[in-house]
């Protein structure tokens, strides 16, 4: 029987109370939990639906608060783990983790993914199409870091590193309990520190596809991402000189299937409104830095191979702890999302995913003449 866990921060109550109770619904499940930041008052909103719900579907809901477990800034990280460890400690035979957000959220996700477990692989991923504009860390952070670190190996081509959508088995979930390295990344670098793990793992992974895409609320400026995507940077530049996943590792997929048109017209985030973002002067730290990028920073995002460059300069002498370097990542980060948003998406949706699918095989190229 399955655990569900919802890590949650500051979403909706009503959608997280939804959520919980489409899990509780499924037969599969016996019991939820949700897990809170700590004092943002949402564990008390939702309170009394979860214990309605509790009653009504005679399974019991937990809504805990999220402890301190790792070295960095708290945060989804230190949810996951508190869930991790919790579930670990208790010999849990399947855990299901969703964020919270989803708000297409339904019984085929769990069932999806079950049914990979039934056929014996130790952990499930789901995956997903998203806007041409959305999945902009993943695009140009996240795979192309795995593309160089791991070549030819399935980490660079899981279709969402950074979902926090996925099934892990007991086995699993021990080797995720005990690794230092989870534990301590209690930032947004949890999910890039769990892929790599759960990948390396040789439990057999399956990609379960959902057709409609995860839906979920989109973006601003691209500013609401500098958090996420610095910690996301970080965590994958961790990775550097970590054994790969092993060759043969069992790794299936659903196909994908055509994603839904109005999502392939979908606009992710507002690109008038982060083009400023490049218009704030250099501090004089980070103009000391920036000449120091091996190419120069008018063009180090210009396209995929002027940011081939930039990113493997980025992921060896990014500091996470320096507010120099969170700052220019940051921006370099920003001014390639937007050169890809002008050039690239006016293709239309299928050319814009090509395309992108096209810039990890070249980095994973890159990265294995590198590596000879
Ligand atoms: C990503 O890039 O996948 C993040 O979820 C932000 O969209």
């Amino acid at each position: 029987m399955s655990l569900v866990v919802f890590p949650f921060k500051d979403e909706p109550p009503a959608l997280i109370s939804q959520n919980i109770e489409i899990a509780l619904r499924h037969d599969r499940v016996e019991e939820v939990w949700g897990i809170a930041e700590p004092d943002t008052g949402i564990a008390q909103d939702l309170r009394d639906s979860a214990s309605r719900y509790s009653t009504y579907h005679s399974k019991p809901v937990a809504l805990l608060e999220q402890e301190r477990i790792g070295d960095l800034r708290p945060g989804k990280g230190d949810a996951m783990n508190t869930a991790i460890q919790r579930a670990a400690e208790q010999d849990r035979e399947r855990v299901h983790f969703y964020d919270a957000d989803i708000t297409n959220f339904d019984a085929g996700w769990i069932e999806g993914a079950e049914r990979a477990a039934d056929r014996g692989y130790g952990v499930v991923r789901h995956r997903f199409p998203r806007a041409a504009t959305d999945a902009m860390i993943t695009w140009f952070i996240t795979r192309p870091g795995l593309a160089m670190f791991f070549p030819g190996t399935i980490l660079p081509r899981l279709d969402q590193p950074l979902g926090g959508e996925f099934l892990v088995t007991t086995p699993a979930l021990h080797a995720l309990a005990a690794s230092a390295d989870v534990r301590a990344r209690s930032d947004w670098g949890i999910d890039t520190m769990v892929t790599y793990e759960t990948a390396t793992l040789g439990l057999g992974l399956y990609e379960h596809h959902v057709t409609d895409g995860k839906r979920h609320a989109l973006y601003g400026s691209l500013a609401d991402l500098e958090t996420m995507a610095v910690e996301c940077l970080d965590a994958v530049r961790s990775l550097h000189g970590r054994p790969p996943p092993l060759l043969n590792a069992k790794h299936a997929s659903d196909s994908a299937t055509p994603a839904p048109q109005d999502l392939k017209e979908m606009v992710a985030f507002d690109a008038d409104g982060t083009a400023a973002i490049l218009e704030t002067p250099l501090t004089a730290d980070e103009t000391d830095i920036a000449g120091r990028l091996p190419i120069p920073l008018e063009q180090a995002a210009a396209d995929e191979e002027a940011w081939g460059a930039t990113l493997a300069h980025l992921l060896q002498e990014f500091r996470l702890d320096l507010p120099q370097w969170r700052a220019l990542a940051f921006r370099l980060w920003v001014a390639r999302v937007l050169a890809y948003t002008r050039e690239v998406v006016p293709r239309g949706y299928d050319g814009a995913m090509s395309y992108l699918e096209g810039t990890i095989r070249g980095y994973e190229t890159a990265g294995q003449s590198a590596d000879r």
